[in-house]
């Protein structure tokens, strides 16, 4: 068995070790929030956070998070009112949605680590993450309005 903490509660899993994170969380977890997008460090659909580091889940086994703690979309709070989705929601960032969830989670370790970031910090922490809809700008005035409450 494969022990974590998952967003805030101790979770045990039989997976096989080196089973992808990113699958562990969606397939086994049900935890649906995060995204499958390319599988290879080059899109951030599936980031997370462990040990409070945005961390892309495709390229982490389980087995690389035993005893870490790993925090998903679904665990950032428990209304959807961290200072990140309630700015992303004023700035109607989405689109399709689908890397969104990355999105954000990326901006909230952003700002947990850099609570007032210029624009060009923004830019360049944010450019692990593409949108093909092409929110960039939304995402980058919501990061900029939530810095304003964190
Ligand atoms: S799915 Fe992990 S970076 Fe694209
Ligand atoms: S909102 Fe569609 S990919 Fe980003």
């Amino acid at each position: 068995m494969i022990k974590f903490e998952l967003n805030g509660r101790p979770v045990e899993v039989d997976n096989p070790p080196d089973e992808m994170l990113l699958l562990v969380l969606r397939d086994s977890l049900k935890l649906k929030g995060t995204k499958y997008g390319c599988g290879a460090a080059m899109c951030g659909a599936c980031t997370v956070h462990v040990d409070g580091v945005a961390s892309f889940a495709c390229q982490m086994s389980v087995s690389d998070v035993e005893y870490a703690q790993v925090t998903t979309i679904e665990g950032l709070s428990e209304d959807g009112s961290h200072p990140v989705q309630r700015a992303w929601i004023e700035e109607q960032v989405a689109q399709c949605g689908y890397c969104q969830s990355g999105q954000i989670m990326r901006a909230a370790a952003l700002l947990a680590d850099n609570p007032s970031p210029t624009r060009e910090e923004i830019v360049d922490e944010m450019s692990s993450n593409l949108c093909r809809c092409g929110t960039y700008n939304r995402i980058f005035k919501a990061i900029e309005r939530a810095a304003k409450e964190v």
